[in-house]
């Protein structure tokens, strides 16, 4: 059995609430005995060095880290500081073996848009890389390619799914999808696979049937995030709110 922790949207701005948040998450997470923290982008909200050394910093854990990132994330700064300099200028696309399960992290942000994309280089990257995996694999990244019944949400998600519908198709091994974006704890099913939501850790997103007439972001629940298990190639999440 294999424990991942998930988080998501930290959206590390330099104030003292976003901080705080991710720091009581992740202490909650250091706390536990689990095999990974995947962390599905919008690390840094403004994408400066500044927020990234913080998130770094917050970020920490004596577990096995992989983070990719959002739309809110630039990809110079964070090479700099959260990969150390590493070398490149396009998509950010990573896996990382844990004993047992593989989590392969995909770059789906589009510079300077908020709605997301697999480019080329990343969708023939992820074919490769999956070709080579045995399984179990967890895909992520960071934009849901599946509507969620949130309209403003939905309206900013992974553009040309099919396509990655499609080269999962070709690699059963894949047990879930994992994405952020959202900021809701969501499930629901992409490409026959489990398409599995983080909560967000700064707010919380909320369908139509919930919000009514007020604001569709909620600030006052408090964070959350998921945890992944990975069991005879099954997955069960549970979401886990921290007051
Ligand atoms: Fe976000």
């Amino acid at each position: 059995m294999i424990v991942l922790a998930h988080v998501s949207d930290v959206h590390i701005d330099g104030s003292e609430r976003n901080t705080a948040r991710t720091r009581r998450v992740m202490a909650y997470v250091d706390g536990l005995d689990v095999a990974a923290v995947v962390v599905t982008g919008d690390i840094a909200d403004n994408g400066a060095e500044e927020e990234y050394a913080i998130a770094r910093a917050e970020l920490k854990t004596r577990h096995p880290t992989i983070i990719c990132p959002g739309n809110h994330d630039d990809r110079t700064a964070f090479r700099k500081v959260l990969l150390d300099g590493a070398d490149g200028t396009g998509a950010i696309n990573q896996v990382i073996r844990v004993p047992g399960a593989s989590i392969v992290l995909c770059d789906s942000s589009i510079p300077g848009r908020p709605d997301g994309l697999l480019d080329e280089p990343t969708l023939t990257w992820l074919d490769a890389t999956l070709a080579a995996e045995p399984g179990p694999v967890l895909v992520g990244m960071h934009h849901p390619p599946a509507a969620l019944g949130i309209p403003y949400v939905d309206g900013i998600g992974l553009g040309e799914p099919d396509r990655l519908a499609a080269l999962l198709g070709k690699y059963p091994q894949v047990a879930a999808v994992l994405v952020g974006h959202a900021h809701t704890g969501a499930a629901t099913t992409f490409a026959g696979r489990p398409l599995l939501v983080a909560p967000g850790v700064v707010s919380t997103a909320l369908p139509p049937f919930e919000a009514g007439e007020r604001p569709p972001v909620d600030y006052d629940l408090p964070p959350a995030l998921a945890f992944h298990i990975l069991s005879g190639g099954r997955v069960t999440t549970h979401y886990r709110a921290l007051p």
